[in-house]
């Protein structure tokens, strides 16, 4: 039999040589957008790689993310500072980062690691992307390794899956990948800009999630017959994204994005056990969209794993959408601030 792939088999040889170089800077400090899936990475064929079923395809929220900064630390722990405050070693939090900065250096080698986020942390606004992002391009500054962003983007997802989209700013997909090392596995930049495009970060609520993403895919591959169709319905939607963004054609982006976040929920629910990431406020706030939209205004949702909502919509309509949902935080992507 094959021996099976792990992490440090992948670090090793995308880092070859430069595994063994030691830090050529004192600090190495990196930012990471975070990335929200217009069409979603849901189920993987490879656990241990976070190798995915199917591509996805997601937009960059400008400078909402993730920006980490490390330095060697010269004490027998790592330190870990999360929005200003010290984060013990043996929060799920730090053994997860541990374990990630575990792959890239030698034994005995300590970090003290600052990220600094600008959006609520595992409230299903893919903070773990921009987290796992900034800190393998922080690395790649701190041991000046000069990695290319598809190499970069591979090694983010051994963190987090999403987290290899969040490499690079605006629309990029995901390619799933046929090998079993996940060397075809990066994220690819989608060259199209959109500068009236808009996402409003509806936060419904702040708890932490039920269920992690990663346990709620598992079951879902595991137990949901309507996996199935899973991998045909992210075909469709795929194409379709990729010609709405290449004409901007901003009513088919909508519809897509919403019926692929829905698709994916409706394969959670007809999983045993269900599982539900939506509030009563979150269903409240979708009927509140769709009559809307049935008033004319063109507005759409995506969810991801977690309660909360993420409106598209263009920037003509900004007004109306503030109006309906005075709390929301409006992103155009691809403006500069
Ligand atoms: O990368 P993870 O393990 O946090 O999974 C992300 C899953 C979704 O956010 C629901 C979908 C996606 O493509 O981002």
């Amino acid at each position: 039999m094959e021996p099976v792939m792990k992490k440090t088999d992948v670090v090793r040889a995308i880092l070859g040589e430069r595994f063994h170089m030691t830090p050529s800077h004192t600090v190495g400090k990196a930012f990471a957008p975070t990335n929200i899936a217009l069409c979603k990475y849901w189920g993987k064929r490879n656990q241990e790689l976070n190798l995915p079923v199917t591509s996805s395809l997601s937009v960059s929220l400008g400078d909402k993310g993730a920006t980490a900064e490390i330095k060697i630390h010269h004490e027998p722990e790592d330190m870990i500072i999360l929005n200003g405050e010290s984060v013990s070693s043996n929060t799920s939090f730090s053994k997860k980062l541990i374990a990630y900065l575990n792959l890239f250096r030698p034994a005995g080698m300590r970090f003290h690691i600052t990220l600094q986020s600008n959006i609520p942390i595992a409230a299903g606004l893919a903070s773990s992307a921009c987290g796992f992002a900034s800190i393998i391009c922080a690395l790649d500054k701190l041991f000046d390794w000069k990695l290319a962003p598809q190499q970069l983007s591979i090694l983010a997802r051994l963190g987090s899956g999403s987290a290899s989209r969040s490499v690079w700013s605006g629309f990029v997909e995901w390619h799933a990948g046929i090998r079993e090392d996940g060397m075809d596995s990066h994220g690819e930049m989608i060259a199209y800009s959109w500068p009236d495009l808009c996402v409003g970060l509806l936060i419904l609520n702040q708890q932490e999630k039920i269920i992690s993403s990663r346990e709620a895919m598992q079951c879902t591959v595991q137990t949901s017959a309507l996996y199935a169709a899973w991998p045909s319905t992210v075909n469709r939607d795929l194409q379709i994204l990729k010609e709405a963004i290449q004409d901007h054609d901003f009513h088919r982006l909508g519809c897509a994005a919403e019926s692929n976040a829905l698709a994916m929920h409706a394969t959670m629910l007809s999983a045993w056990p269900p599982i539900q990431y939506a509030l009563p406020e979150t269903l409240l706030a979708m009927q509140t969209v769709w009559a809307l939209r049935q008033a004319g205004v063109p507005l759409y949702f995506t969810q991801d794993a977690g309660p909360n909502l993420k409106l598209l919509f263009l920037k003509s309509e900004s007004d109306c959408v503030r109006h309906s949902f005075p709390a929301i935080d409006i992103v155009q992507p691809f403006i500069c601030n």
